[in-house]
């Protein structure tokens, strides 16, 4: 059986004062069985190491290629997990379009992940348009075919589906489209990987897109700022 996994992707969002909230979690979630993981940015991820933590798993958001170099502003995965990170992001859509990153680079990202120990948590999704033409199992198949590296395993790999219409819209893609696409990812990475979908859940859809056979869990952004609206989602992923 895959993984379930409930992870937070806290993008550009907090300070070392908010680190209260991942122990809050931390507390929260004892005896819950599933993953938990919290990606910060990489300016919490140390100091984050140092808190007492039981159960909470931390993750960064992006790593660089290459393990150190004259790239000014990047971080690498081998210095994420040196700060403590267990997990990193790659090709997460906002990415892909503030930083122009191609499958090509996704690839590399991860593989760099694999280099420094993490596991990596390869996103993808198809933007509104390409939905609406009535390409989004070939646009995502493509996207995972360019950028999940040879080698990919269910202990160094997670995929999260994202559609780019549902980021942080309050839109989340209907059971009906998310089962659609995860039974596609789950013929495509085999019966073991963990497959999380993320894009506006929230406590109250979280049940219900975890009852789909394919959904092993998802990545939630806005929603796993605070504890009390992360747990519940936890809650309902130990629950399903
Ligand atoms: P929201 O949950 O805020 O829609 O963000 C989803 C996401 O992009 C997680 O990586």
């Amino acid at each position: 059986m895959p993984k379930k996994i409930a992870a937070g992707n806290w993008k550009m969002n907090g300070l070392v004062s908010d680190l209260t909230e991942v122990l809050e979690i931390d507390g929260a979630i004892d005896g819950l069985d599933c993953t938990t993981i919290i990606c910060l940015p990489a300016t919490l991820i140390y100091a984050a190491d140092g808190d007492p933590r039981k159960r909470v798993e931390i993750g960064g958001q992006h790593c660089h290629p290459s393990p150190s170099g004259a790239h000014t502003g990047d971080v690498s995965a081998e210095m994420l997990a040196e700060a403590g990170a267990a997990y990193v992001i790659t090709g997460h859509s906002e990415r892909r379009a503030d930083h122009r990153e191609t499958d090509a680079d996704i690839r590399a990202q991860t593989e760099a992940a694999w280099r420094a120990g993490l596991t990596a948590i390869l996103c993808i999704g198809e933007t509104l348009e390409q939905r609406e033409a009535g390409r989004t199992l070939d646009v995502l198949g493509a996207q995972l075919n360019g950028s999940l590296p040879e080698g990919a395993t269910p202990e160094n790999a997670i995929v999260a589906y994202e559609p780019v219409w549902a980021i942080g819209t309050g839109k989340v893609a209907s059971p009906d489209q998310v089962a659609e696409v995860h039974d596609a990812l789950r013929a495509q990475v085999g019966p073991e990987m963990s497959l999380l979908y993320g894009g506006s859940v929230r406590a109250n859809n979280a049940a219900e897109l975890f009852a789909l056979a394919n959904v092993d869990g998802a990545l939630v952004g806005g929603a796993s700022l605070k504890a009390a609206d992360f747990v519940p989602i936890v809650e309902a992923l130990a629950r399903s």
